[in-house]
């Protein structure tokens, strides 16, 4: 499956990619991920992204861009791959149309996950992520068995600094303004299917499943 899977921030993108990527071995790549890892690392990307992510605005297309086509051209792309949060431009999802079609790995699918207001603001402000191993809670939806404890690694939960409820709403505002058109662009290509965001786990993960099997992709 070569795939990406776009909605608003919150939308729950990132829970149901590390759903699939256990039962179908894709590779995830996840550009919020990959920021965040530079970030912790103090690299040269890292401190010039952290700027910009504290302020919920977006990272530039460049440094983005060369994070994911360089992970696509060395990464093992043999199963497929999921891509997480990217593009979120429409000179982002230019770079990747021309990127995969130089390594021969054209998008088949772009998953929509069309997501109400208020639920991403609840999931986003309830968000808690492990510092150690990176596994996603919520403390009401997908609580952890002991508050503030990863169940996988024992590693402490954090709240990340851009889910303060005014970054969110920046977030919101810079996803309406920039990200939105790529439901157009990719409807346009004949590659868009839309799902509900606003579903819980388990059932929207048998939804894109379903979505992935139609297809054929699964
Ligand atoms: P990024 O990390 O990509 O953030 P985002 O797009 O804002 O997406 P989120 O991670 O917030 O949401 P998600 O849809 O993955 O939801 P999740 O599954 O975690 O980007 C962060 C920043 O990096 C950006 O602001 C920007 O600065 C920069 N950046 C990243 N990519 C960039 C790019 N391409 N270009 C430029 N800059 C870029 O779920 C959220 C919560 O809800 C969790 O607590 C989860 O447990 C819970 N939950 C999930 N699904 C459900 C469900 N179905 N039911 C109940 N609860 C659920």
């Amino acid at each position: 499956m070569r795939v990406v899977l776009l909605g608003p921030p919150g939308a729950g993108k990132g829970t149901q990619a590390s759903v699939l990527i256990k039962k179908y071995k894709a590779l995830h790549l996840s550009t919020g991920d990959l920021l965040r890892e530079a970030v912790k690392l103090g690299t040269a990307v890292g401190k010039e992204a952290k700027t910009y992510m504290d302020r919920g605005e977006l990272v530039p297309d460049e440094i983005v861009a060369r994070m994911i086509t360089d992970k696509l051209r060395s990464a093992p792309t043999q199963n497929g791959f999921l891509l997480d949060g990217f593009p979120r431009t429409g000179k982002q999802a230019e770079i990747l149309d021309a990127a995969l079609a130089e390594l021969s790995l054209p998008l088949e699918l772009v998953i929509y996950f069309e997501t109400g207001a208020a639920t991403i603001l609840s999931r986003l402000t309830g968000r808690r992520v492990c510092r150690q191993c990176g596994a996603n809670y919520h403390v009401v939806n997908i609580p952890p068995k002991k508050a503030g404890v990863c169940d996988a690694c024992g590693g402490e939960l954090y709240q990340r600094t851009d889910d303060q409820e005014a970054t969110i709403k920046n977030r919101i505002e810079v996803y309406n303004r920039q990200t939105k058109e790529l439901i157009d662009y990719y409807q346009a290509k004949g590659l868009l299917k839309k799902v509900s965001g606003d579903l819980e786990v388990e059932q929207l993960f048998g939804i894109v499943s379903g979505v992935l099997k139609s297809a054929g992709l699964v």
